[in-house]
Order: C-alpha cells, then sequence, then structure tokens
C-alpha cells in the first residue's frame, strides 16, 4: 500500500569517512552478500521528495556535467540527477574544464563497460588538480560493486563522492557534504530503499521521453550483475505511471519508453491489486501520446493477455525487444533464464500470429562458460528462425559474485571473439534483409533532428524502431512524416517524403 515516511527521504547529513587511516571505521561498504537478499517487507512510495530550503541555490552560478554509461534506466537516473541538480541552481556545463561538478553514472554489466570509466576517471585527475573545487562523483551500477568502490579508495582518491543506484534523492544532501567537509562521502545502500516519487527531471528533448514503470530485477540471471546493483523488483503504482504518461502527453511528447529491467514482470509485486503489464498497456494504449513503447520484455512473463493488448496496436509500437541470450536449451538452463528454445520459439510464433507485421530485436551472449560449438550453432539457427530485425550481441563477461563467474569456462578467448564475428554476420545480413523488404514502402517516422552528418538531412524512426534518414525541412521536427523508403542499408533507411501525415 501507499505509505509516506519521512526516515529514507529524511535529507539529515551523512557521516562521512575522514580521508586518512579512519576509512575502516567510518566507510560502509556495498556489500553483495546484502544486495542478493530478497526481503519481504513492504515497499513504500514516497510523494514528499523536496530540496530542503538551506540548500536552495547552493549551486547558483555553478555549472554541472553528467556523464552516462549503460542502459536507459540509467540514462533516465541521470535526467532525475540533472533536475536535482538544477533544482540547487546549478546550469550545465558546455565542458569538464568549467564544470564545479562532474558526475559518473555508471554501468557494471561487463568488463569493458567499467574500464572505460576507470579511464575517464584517471583521465579527469587532471582537471581536478587544475581546479581543486571540482567534486567529482561516481553513481549509478558499479558504485554498487564492493570491489569497484575498494579500487576507486585506492587508486582514485581524487574521487570526492561515491553513491549508489537507491539514493539518488539524497543527492543534495551528499554534494553539500562532498563540497564543505573536503573529505571522501560515501553512501551505497545495498539495500534497495523505497519508491520516491515526484523527484525533479530535466529531460533530453521534447520529443522523446522515459517512464519507469519499476526498478529492480529479481530473475538473478546466473551470468548478470543487475539483481544485485538495482534491488529486488519493486512496481511504481499505476496511477503514479499513468499520471506522468498524461501529463507527457499534455507537453506535447510524441512518445514514451516504458522502463522495467523485465517489465514483464509489472505489479507482480502488488499486495493489494491484481494488475500486470497487459493491464498497465491496456491504460496508457487509450492516452492521446502518439507513440508508446517498452524495454525490456523477459520472455518468460510474457502472456497471452499482454499479446492481446499488443494486438489492439494504436499507440503500442509494433517493436519488442526479446532478449534470448542462447538458443541452446543447456546453455539456457546454465544461465537460469527459466525458458527452452522451443518455449521461445512458441512465443515469437504467437506474437507474430497476433501482431503480423512485428519488429522483433533481441540480445545475445556468445562464450557462456562452457558453451560448444554445436550449441553456438544452435544460437544461429534461432536467429535464422526468428528473423530478428537487429540483435545486440556480446562476448560473456565475468561479473564477480555472480554464479556463472564460479563455472568452468574453457571457451578460449579466440573462439568466443570468432563467434561473435559469426553471429554479428548473420545478424548484420537478416537486417539488410529486412530492410530490403521496406524497399519503395511509405513508412511513418516521427522525425527526431537533424542527421549527424549532414545538416540538411532529417533523421527519425519507424514505429518498428528504424533509423530513417530523408531530406526535409528542420521545421518537420517533431512531427509525423510518411517517407517513401529509395534505399535500405543494413543500419539505415534512407527515402524522401511521401506526404506529412496531419495528427
Ligand atoms: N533486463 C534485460 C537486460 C539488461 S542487460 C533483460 O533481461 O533482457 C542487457 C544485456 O546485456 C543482456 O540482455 C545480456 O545480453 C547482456 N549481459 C548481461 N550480463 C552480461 C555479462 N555478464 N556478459 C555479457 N553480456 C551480458
Ligand atoms: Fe539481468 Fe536477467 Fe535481470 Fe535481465 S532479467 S537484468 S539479464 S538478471
Ligand atoms: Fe548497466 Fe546498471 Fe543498466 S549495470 S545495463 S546501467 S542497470
Amino acid at each position: 500500500m501507499t505509505t509516506r515516511n519521512e526516515a529514507t527521504t529524511d535529507l539529515k547529513s551523512v557521516k562521512s569517512p575522514k580521508r586518512t587511516e579512519d576509512y575502516a571505521k567510518y566507510f560502509q561498504p556495498p556489500s553483495l552478500k546484502d544486495a542478493k537478499k530478497r526481503g519481504k517487507e513492504e515497499i513504500r512510495v514516497h510523494y514528499d521528495f523536496a530540496i530542503p530550503e538551506e540548500m536552495e541555490g547552493i549551486g547558483k552560478g555553478k555549472r554541472y556535467l553528467i556523464h552516462t554509461y549503460g542502459c536507459q534506466m540509467n540514462e533516465h537516473d541521470s535526467e532525475t540527477m540533472a533536475g536535482i541538480l538544477e533544482r540547487l541552481g546549478y546550469t550545465r556545463a558546455a565542458a569538464e574544464e568549467e564544470a564545479d561538478v562532474i558526475l559518473y553514472n555508471t554501468c557494471a554489466i561487463r568488463e569493458n563497460a567499467e574500464d572505460k570509466v576507470f579511464g575517464e576517471l584517471g583521465n579527469v585527475k587532471r582537471i581536478k588538480q587544475n581546479n581543486p573545487n571540482l567534486i567529482l562523483g561516481v553513481c549509478g551500477c558499479m558504485s554498487q560493486e564492493e570491489s569497484v568502490v575498494g579500487k576507486i579508495l585506492k587508486s582514485y582518491p581524487h574521487v570526492d563522492l561515491i553513491f549508489g543506484t537507491h539514493n539518488i534523492h539524497r543527492l543534495p544532501v551528499l554534494l553539500r557534504d562532498a563540497m564543505f567537509s573536503k573529505e571522501m562521502v560515501i553512501e551505497v545502500w545495498s539495500k534497495e530503499g523505497d519508491i520516491i516519487e515526484n523527484m525533479p527531471k530535466v529531460r533530453e528533448g521534447r520529443i522523446k521521453a522515459w517512464v519507469n514503470i519499476m526498478y529492480g530485477c529479481d530473475k538473478f540471471c546466473t551470468y548478470c550483475i543487475v539483481p544485485y546493483t538495482r534491488g529486488k523488483e519493486r512496481s511504481r503504482r499505476p496511477e503514479d505511471v499513468i499520471a506522468e504518461v498524461r501529463e507527457l502527453a499534455r507537453q506535447g511528447f510524441q512518445e514514451v519508453t516504458l522502463l522495467g529491467q523485465n517489465v514483464n514482470a509489472y505489479g507482480k509485486d502488488f499486495t493489494d491489486i491484481k494488475y500486470g503489464f497487459g493491464h498497465l498497456l491496456d491504460e496508457i494504449r487509450q492516452i492521446g501520446i502518439p507513440r508508446v513503447r517498452f524495454t525490456t520484455s523477459h520472455p518468460r512473463d510474457f502472456d497471452d493477455h499482454l499479446i492481446e493488448v499488443l494486438a489492439k496496436g494504436g499507440n503500442l509500437v509494433e517493436h519488442i525487444h526479446l532478449p534470448v541470450q542462447s538458443g541452446s536449451s543447456e546453455i539456457l538452463k546454465k544461465m537460469a533464464r527459466k525458458y527452452t528454445r522451443e518455449h521461445y520459439l512458441e512465443l515469437v510464433r504467437k506474437i507474430k500470429a497476433a501482431i503480423p507485421n512485428v519488429v522483433l530485436t533481441t540480445d545475445i551472449i556468445v562464450g557462456f562458460p562452457g558453451e560448444t560449438e554445436e550449441q553456438f550453432e544452435e544460437t544461429l539457427s534461432l536467429v535464422k528462425e526468428v528473423g530478428y530485425d537487429s540483435a545486440y550481441t556480446f562476448i560473456y563477461s565475468p561479473r564477480e559474485g555472480t554464479p556463472a563467474a564460479d563455472m568452468e569456462d574453457n571457451v578460449p578467448a579466440d573462439v568466443k571473439k570468432q563467434r561473435l564475428y559469426r553471429l554479428n554476420e548473420l545478424v548484420n545480413q537478416l537486417s539488410l534483409e529486412k530492410n530490403k523488404a521496406l524497399q519503395d514502402q511509405v513508412v511513418e517516422v516521427l522525425v527526431e533532428g537533424v542527421s549527424k552528418t549532414n545538416a540538411a538531412v532529417l533523421s527519425g524512426r519507424t514505429r518498428g524502431n528504424k533509423l530513417v534518414h530523408f531530406v526535409g525541412d528542420p521545421s518537420l521536427i517533431g512531427t509525423f512524416v510518411d517517407v517513401r523508403i529509395t534505399e535500405a542499408r543494413t543500419w539505415t533507411l534512407h527515402g524522401e517524403i511521401a506526404t506529412k501525415i496531419e495528427v
């Protein structure tokens, strides 16, 4: 039930560790062991977020920058952090050299994501030396990892602030402590917090918006760090989600993307109502916003009711991102995905039958511990059978603390690379075929801006999320345009204006 609780939104000062040998005494590191626990307590929703009076204006005349890595969830969290900083009076800096606060909103999903951040933290040391008042903060999923916090303490002492994914609402007080105490402030909660509504947001652009529908993940796929960094599954109340989408529609946004690590588990944590993702979409479908997307769908919780609702179309676009991870039932079992190849293919069959022009995309991991050549070939054959429009493909990266990190990994690195290459060849070939099928067809494009490479060219996306370039007037940005496809490439479509659609 919705209740209020002052305790967790309390902005009382935290005790900061001194940058001395006292670390061990004050420092409470994140704990993967605690992060793994799933308590039964009810999640509370707080509607009383406010910037403490004494902190209003502390950012006046100062500038901030946020570097964001990782998934849409992180991008949206950065919009919230920007919102909080702007409420404090900060404005956005154009370059690191002029910033008073730089936050690194990090991603822990694969080793190379982490390496990138450590590289940046090394580079920024020079700027900190030139500007000792600069506050450097590390937040996001990496902060939730014990090993990362340990490494920052040891090798990146110029970092001023570390906070996690569960206490973003405490940014004002954490920043103040970092500013005035000149001590490294570390506050990472290993147990997820409650849901905090009404945090300010500075959204990127006025056309498309992210909307969280749930937080956390309880799936514990054996390779994945997210359930540890994001805590247990917690759904926002439907009325809060719906109110946000209505408000975005009123403000003139043309598209929303509903966010969750596993949106199909939406509502499973409600104890007072029986209300799932299908119900939510059925309501959002009736809101006057032209396009509604969602990500990510876990195949296991994709039920018939949801398919039925999606088949109603309208503002619910025909694009489903349905990560499969592997085409081998044995590997899927080792990954604890809790479905088989057959179950996945059956789901795809049902979706295609209900939504004939559906665009399916996926995520695939190659080189999972013990993956044999035959098992990898099962992935290739599944990809062909489904006929994805595109796929994100990854080489397995062991994540400390996850069960897969302890599995024997006998697949040599060059074999993994080879498999990724072979998979990408196939995926690209399928993408091109799918795009070629759109040749000479007229598609509806939501125009998002001018092309990065040619200012005379506009770019936008189809309902199926395909990128389209065409020559047009910038006044069309933010509108829907009918475009006839004249050239289909692997990753982009090119076309010319057919007619403008009145919306
Ligand atoms: N919640 C989403 C995925 C979020 S992570 C889902 O379950 O679909 C995005 C993708 O990163 C995953 O789908 C997976 O393909 C990949 N990934 C996650 N952990 C990984 C790891 N340890 N190594 C390589 N890829 C990984
Ligand atoms: Fe990770 Fe699996 Fe959860 Fe996705 S569903 S975030 S892959 S544990
Ligand atoms: Fe990365 Fe965290 Fe998202 S690990 S993929 S930023 S949930």
